[in-house]
């Protein structure tokens, strides 16, 4: 069903109001407004978890455009680059589409348990019918977008980056270079990353949905080439307080976070609106 409760239009802001004027749900809860259950593992004695989706009451349902952000974090940690950032700049983006009209459905994931192994986005996916995956034109991910020694890096959807990930779904060629473009017209250089399922949009891609996302870097120490283009340190970790009690609300680079926020909105008010880019 796609009769879900949720009226962009009528959503308002305001941190008390945010979560009472979401209605979520999902086309697995069979009842809109319903959450939908995550199962976790038993053996892992962790218990249970919920995704939190909402999405558009209008819009065309047959071009459903997915953003996602996985809302856990490691147990060390708060996670507030790893992945307070991501979820708070869809959840922004989502309460400024008040403003904009909306062709196309639009739907937001909070994503559970990612650090248990993609559980939630896993669960997700594997639980929709084809007809329902075949009506997600696209997802887009964002895991990590402010992290302290930041680089612009997008998802090699296109395989040209020489990263040596494989090449995404035919249409993540076309995301990727939908988000490059907006890092062109501000004058910021991007590099590809890795698309090699390390984040929320591995179950998207494995099932052949077009996808791409942003990401600053993690443990991984910045290059000289990287240096040179974004500022910052050279051999240092992106984010040094990755998966660290650290990564706390001193953690995250607030110019990345406002760039790449803006990036999100950019691309999903586009999408929302217009996705033929993306093949069928
Ligand atoms: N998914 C990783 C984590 O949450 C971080 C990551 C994001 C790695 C995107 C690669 C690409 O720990
Ligand atoms: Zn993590
Ligand atoms: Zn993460
Ligand atoms: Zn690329």
């Amino acid at each position: 069903t796609d009769a879900f409760p949720l009226d962009i239009g009528e959503w308002r802001a305001g941190i008390p109001m945010v979560f009472a004027d979401f209605a979520v749900g999902n086309e697995l809860a069979g009842t809109p407004g319903a959450v939908v259950r995550l199962k976790v593992d038993a053996t892992l004695g962790l218990g249970t978890s919920h995704n939190v989706i909402a999405e558009t009451r209008f819009g065309d349902s047959r071009n459903v455009v997915m953003v996602g952000a996985h809302l856990d974090s490691v147990p060390e940690g708060p996670g507030i680059n790893d992945n307070g950032s991501g979820s708070a700049a869809i959840l922004e983006t989502a309460l400024q589409m008040k403003h904009l009209p909306v062709r196309n459905k639009v739907r937001f994931a909070f994503w559970a348990a990612e650090e248990l192994g993609l559980l939630g986005s896993d669960q997700y996916v594997n639980e929709l019918t084809q007809e329902q995956r075949d009506r997600i034109r696209l997802y887009l991910n964002f895991d990590m977008i402010a992290s302290p020694n930041y680089a612009y890096k997008l998802y090699d959807g296109d395989d040209s980056d020489g990263v040596g990930s494989p090449a995404g779904p035919p249409g993540s060629a076309e995301i990727e270079q939908r988000l490059k473009a907006f890092f062109t017209g501000r004058g910021l250089p991007t590099v590809g990353t890795d698309f090699d399922g390390r984040s929320d949009y591995g179950p998207f891609i494995a099932v052949g949905i077009p996808a791409g996302g942003i990401f600053t870097g993690a443990e991984g120490a910045k290059t000289a080439e990287e240096a040179a283009l974004f500022g910052g340190t050279a051999d240092v970790a992106y984010d040094v307080c990755y998966h660290q009690a650290c990564d706390t609300i001193a953690n995250p680079n607030m110019t990345a976070l406002d760039v790449n926020a803006d990036a999100i909105a950019d691309s999903v008010a586009r999408y929302a609106f217009n996705t033929s880019a993306i093949p069928e």
